[in-house]
């Protein structure tokens, strides 16, 4: 069936593999990408699908409502994915108000908007909200996030994703919003943007550069390959049930500094290093404020209603990552340019 879907913050990290497996897999659909190009969304992570007939895309803000509001109007939309979203915890706790804009009030700006194209008619609509496991604070050593997990998010970005998936629902239960949430661990892969710790530990190992590791290493978080995410969305998008919450997760626990010390082992024979070379760069720093000390998800209901299980083991994703990022050497100097440095400078000075 024909469907015109708007897809935000398809050049971002995420969003691009989600805009790629639509356009590839369904060249029915039309997938328009809405996207404000912060530091964190690049176009270059789309241009093997830029020229696709079933592909366009968009530059603009979700935090401008008359935008939002008109381009709704114009182009009709069928259904909605939106990944577009401040997403990095450490910039939440430079900058809260920017996540407050975008993940808040960005959101209720696209709700508004469906909700006005699509009130004398919700059948055959859907508004599908990207979210995280963050949102429900942090788990001890022992237990997983389950879907009825109450929220308790700790730091800014957190609660301004906990505020967006309450506004979510709020708009089915109060407006009937045909609405469906997913909840996802973390994410690696290519296209990764080098703040978060995976593809910043691969551009400094590769830089022979100090690797920061917060407090001391323990943390624990749930890895997911990213293309499996988009899998994932792609299911919960078209069977999901509307009003219901899917966690996704990569039943792939790793202690940040076993995570690092693995990615070193790697690194050191993708670069013909001698092995130990570069657990010499691991370096603690200052731990990160309000630490959540484990995330882990119980991804149970996925897996039993929509079939979702990851496609590769977390060896054979970190692997294709790693290969990755030191075949695309262009696009990590493009990313790691101007205000890269200028960030990595006030973070780990
Ligand atoms: P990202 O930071 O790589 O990309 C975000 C994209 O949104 C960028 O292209 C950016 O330009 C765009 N954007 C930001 N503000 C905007 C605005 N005001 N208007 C329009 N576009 C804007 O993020 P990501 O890691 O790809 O995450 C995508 C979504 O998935 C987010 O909602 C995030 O909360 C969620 N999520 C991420 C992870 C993860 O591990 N990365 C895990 C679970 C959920
Ligand atoms: O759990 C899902 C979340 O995963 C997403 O919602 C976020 O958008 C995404 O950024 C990610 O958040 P994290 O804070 O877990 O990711 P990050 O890569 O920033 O950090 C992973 C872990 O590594 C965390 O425990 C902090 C630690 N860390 C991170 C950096 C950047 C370090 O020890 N050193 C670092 O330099």
């Amino acid at each position: 069936m024909t469907k015109k879907i708007l897809i935000t913050g398809a050049a971002g990290f995420i969003g691009s593999h989600v805009a790629r497996l639509f356009v590839n897999q369904y060249p029915d659909y039309h997938i328009v990408n809405l996207d404000k190009l912060t530091y964190a969304g690049n176009l270059e992570n789309l241009k093997d699908i830029e020229s696709a007939p079933n592909y366009s895309f968009v530059k603009g803000d979700i935090v401008d409502a008359a935008f939002i509001n008109e381009l709704f109007e114009k182009e009709q939309f069928d259904a909605v994915i939106h990944l577009a979203a401040e997403s990095h915890v450490d910039r939440s706790i430079k900058d809260p108000l920017a996540f407050v804009y975008t993940n808040v009030i960005g959101t209720i700006n696209l709700l508004n908007a469906a909700k006005n194209c699509w009130q004398a008619d919700y059948s055959n609509k859907r508004f599908y909200h990207i979210s995280t496991d963050e949102v429900y604070g942090a788990l001890g050593a022992e237990g997983l996030f389950t879907e009825t997990t109450s929220y308790d998010p700790h730091s800014p970005y957190s609660a301004s994703k906990a505020s967006s998936d309450h506004f979510v629902r709020a708009y089915h239960d109060t407006y009937g919003m045909p609405v469906v949430i997913s909840n996802c661990s973390n994410n690696y892969g290519p296209n990764h943007f080098p703040e978060k710790l995976i593809p910043l530990c691969i551009n400094n190992i590769k830089n022979n550069k100090p690797l920061p590791i917060y407090g001391d290493g323990k943390y624990t978080r749930d890895w997911l390959y990213v293309i499996d995410h988009a899998r994932a969305i792609d299911m919960v998008f078209h069977n999901g049930k509307n009003g219901d919450t899917y966690n996704i997760g990569g039943f792939n626990e790793w202690q940040n500094i076993d995570l690092v010390r693995t990615l070193c082992k790697l690194m050191d024979a993708k670069l013909n290093r001698a092995p130990g070379t570069s657990e010499q760069l691991i370096t603690y720093v200052k731990d990160r404020p309000g630490h959540d000390l484990r995330y882990a998800i119980d991804a149970t209901k996925i897996n039993k209603e929509l079939g979702f299980y990851p496609s590769v083991t977390f060896e054979e994703g970190l692997e294709k990552t790693v290969e990755w990022f030191l075949e695309n050497e262009e696009w990590l100097n493009h990313v790691t340019s101007g205000s890269y440095q200028q960030y990595y400078n006030a973070q780990y000075k």
